[in-house]
């Protein structure tokens, strides 16, 4: 879950018996580097690296300019200067030189959100035999993903929390709640499917095992985990009745992700014709943000969960692992 954990939270799931991941998107190649280094020390089991492979979008100064003109009023009300904007956190595609720092370690397990890299930088991370999971929001993405190379793939409902991983289609409508799009990609495919979105705890896990999943991905569950780097005032939303209340945003970043409801998604959208491609949004959103953030206030912040916010925990990641795996 990029920007919500690192390696110290990868690292207790998979001594705890899953499959810890590091989320690389928001990784510079030597934080990637540094991140890496760590979990070879910190466990002696699988692990996953993830990565997105999104196209990175030309400039378009005419959509920014529309864009800071929709902000203008919150940037006025928290007298920020538009002028300043900067290039925003950026989330960088994988990359030939990302493949460099990751033969460097030969992670077991790589996974990607957004399609797959090009068939050049996949049969590299295959050269050292890892196995490679995508993610598919339809059966037609299921199809497209095993037949240019996935091991395994993961099955995200709509429920999930984050970054819908669709690369097809942008049309919404197409996309299923996890215990619709499970059950007809595992008939569809030969390879393993993994189910995501919703599952919070071992009767999740149980029901999804029943519907032909191999395996199970949680994001939200984790969000509370001690290890999560997830700021206090996402952690209070999470904890809250407007936890009940997601709804898929690209407001944040340009693309469509589910999040918490807040004052930003309420007034500019929650999906706006006006963002520039992803994930060029970021930039006028960061300071916004962070003044926000920093008048104790969560308005602007994007609030990533999943629509089954009720079994976060507050607890070891490791304890939350074990009371999955129950299942
Ligand atoms: C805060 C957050 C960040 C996420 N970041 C990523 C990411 O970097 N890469 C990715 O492939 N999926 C990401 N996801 C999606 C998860 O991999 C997974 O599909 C989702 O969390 C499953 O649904 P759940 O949130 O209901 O458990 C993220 C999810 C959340 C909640």
């Amino acid at each position: 879950m990029a920007g919500s954990q690192g390696s110290q939270m990868a690292i207790a799931v998979s001594n705890a018996g899953g499959l810890g991941s590091l989320p690389a998107a928001m990784l510079s190649l030597s934080d990637l580097r540094t991140e890496l280094a760590r979990i070879k020390s910190g466990t002696d089991r699988p692990y996953n690296v993830n990565f997105f492979c999104h196209e990175t979008p030309a400039f378009d100064a005419r959509r920014d300019a529309a864009w800071h003109q929709a902000l203008a009023p919150y940037y006025q009300e928290l007298a920020l200067d538009q002028g300043a904007i900067g290039a925003g956190p950026g989330r960088a595609p994988f990359s030939a030189e990302a493949a460099d720092v990751l033969e460097e370690f030969k992670p077991p397990v790589v996974s990607f959100h957004f399609g797959l890299p090009s068939a050049n930088l996949l049969a590299r991370v295959k050269s050292w035999g890892a196995t490679v999971l995508s993610s598919a929001t339809t059966v037609d993405e299921a199809l497209w993903l095993e037949a240019h190379g996935a091991d395994i793939v993961i099955a995200q409902g709509l429920e999930a929390g984050g970054h819908r991983g669709h690369f097809l289609s942008h049309d919404l409508s197409l996309q299923m709640g996890t215990f619709a799009l499970l059950p007809q990609i595992a008939k569809a495919t030969k390879v393993p499917v993994v189910a995501a979105g919703g599952i919070v705890d071992a009767q999740g896990v149980a029901a999804a095992l029943a519907l032909g999943a191999a395996g199970v991905q949680v994001g939200t569950a984790y969000l509370l985990a001690h290890e999560a780097t997830t700021s206090s005032i996402h952690r209070s939303a999470l904890q809250s009745e407007a936890a009940r209340h997601t709804a898929l945003t690209n407001v944040f970043t340009g693309r469509p992700a589910r999040g918490i409801v807040n004052r930003l998604m309420r007034a500019v959208g929650p999906l706006s014709a006006q963002t520039p491609e992803f994930p060029l949004a970021t930039a006028a959103i960061a300071p916004l943000r962070a003044k926000a953030e920093s008048l104790g206030s969560g308005d602007f912040s994007p609030l990533w969960s999943g629509q089954n916010a009720s079994a976060c925990r507050a607890a070891s990641a490791a304890d939350i692992t074990r009371a999955l795996m129950a299942g």
